[in-house]
């Protein structure tokens, strides 16, 4: 039995711009998806997710999920789960050439799906570790990065960066631009998070951006724009001592510049009632800034706050249904057995 494990993520600064190639900065946190891995004597796998989804599921089938026989994946988000949970097969058996093997699969998430905390990589990346480790192949975080972005590229119908799976694998804070994925040296930041209860559709929405990135030239600006904010906010990252505790300007800046980096999404037409609302009470709770973080629709938002004040107004919001502080994940996928 191998078990591994891989940290969700915040966006920092960037998403949708990085679709477009502008760079984005996403951060790994401390809420995990586990995946342990059996092999097992048949090619068949059977997959058990308790808490991946609000009622959990049991799924077995041979092939693949969308072509085998025994397979009865009726609810949107157990299909969508399951889509990423074989393509991580995929990959794992790719990856150690063994197009036959067969797996006991069981997920645990502490991650809600579809909120913009990147937990379909997290469970791609803890996924293709544990099950390539299951048949004796070690690979290294890189490689795992870019098999689980190869992933989760396939199932999104090529709509994906490489920005959650980076960050997931990797850890720590990251920088993604195109195909040009590294660390960035940050000082641990104080991140909290709302979430509303709900989650987007990051097809619909990545399609929406699309269109009026098309459509209106201001638009494409306003991508072009969040780009601009990623890049200032790099060069305040870069001049902050990654040692130390962040200071009170540092988080002034970053937190103007999210604050910012919220409009502009809202101007794409991404964030929601719930969202904003969210944002307004972290502000109001004295947050530095806030964001939505994600693909928006509904979900999550993260906001700077070293106090417990951002927390607890979120806590008092009506609308919000989770809020808690997010330590930055210094380790990306590792193994737990
Ligand atoms: O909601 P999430 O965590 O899957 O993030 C989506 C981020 C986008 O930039 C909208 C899409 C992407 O693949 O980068």
């Amino acid at each position: 039995m191998t078990v591994s494990s891989a940290p969700g993520k915040v966006y920092l600064f960037g998403e949708h711009a990085v679709v477009y190639g502008e760079p984005a900065v996403p951060c790994a946190i401390e809420r995990r998806a586990t995946v342990t891995v059996e092999p097992r004597d048949d090619d068949h796998v059977r997959v058990v997710a308790e808490d991946l989804t609000l009622d959990g599921f049991t799924v077995e089938y041979s092939g693949s999920t969308d072509s085998g026989p025994d397979v009865d994946v009726p609810r949107p988000l157990v299909q969508a789960a399951m889509g990423y949970i074989d393509a991580a097969v995929d990959q794992a058996r790719d990856a150690a050439d063994a197009p036959d093997a067969g797996f006991d699969i069981t997920v645990e998430s502490a991650i809600p799906l579809g909120a913009g905390l990147g937990s379909s990589a997290a469970v791609v990346v803890a996924g293709i570790d544990a099950a390539t480790r299951a048949l004796g192949v070690d690979l290294d975080p890189e490689e795992i990065a870019d098999r689980a972005y190869r992933a989760e590229h396939e199932v999104q119908d090529g709509q994906a960066s490489r920005a959650d799976t980076f960050a997931s694998a990797m850890g720590g804070a990251v920088r993604v631009e195109g195909d040009d994925c590294r660390a960035v040296d940050a000082p641990a930041l104080p991140f909290v998070v709302g979430f509303d209860g709900g989650a987007g559709d990051t097809g619909e929405l990545v399609a929406g951006v699309r269109a009026l990135r098309e459509k209106y030239d201001f638009a494409a600006d306003t991508v072009e724009a969040i780009g601009d904010i990623v890049r200032e906010g790099e060069t305040l990252l870069a001049e902050a001592d990654p040692e130390s505790e962040p200071s009170e300007d540092l988080l002034d800046a970053l937190g103007e510049l999210m604050d910012f980096n919220h409009g502009l999404l809202e101007a794409l037409g991404v964030s929601s009632r719930s969202l904003d609302s969210l944002v307004w009470a972290a502000r109001s709770g004295d947050a530095y800034g806030a964001k939505l973080t994600g693909a928006g629709g509904g979900g999550c938002i993260v906001a700077l706050d070293p106090t417990d004040e951002t927390q607890t107004a979120l806590q008092y919001t009506p609308g919000c249904v989770d809020a808690f502080r997010a330590e930055l994940a210094t380790t990306g996928v590792r193994a737990e057995d």
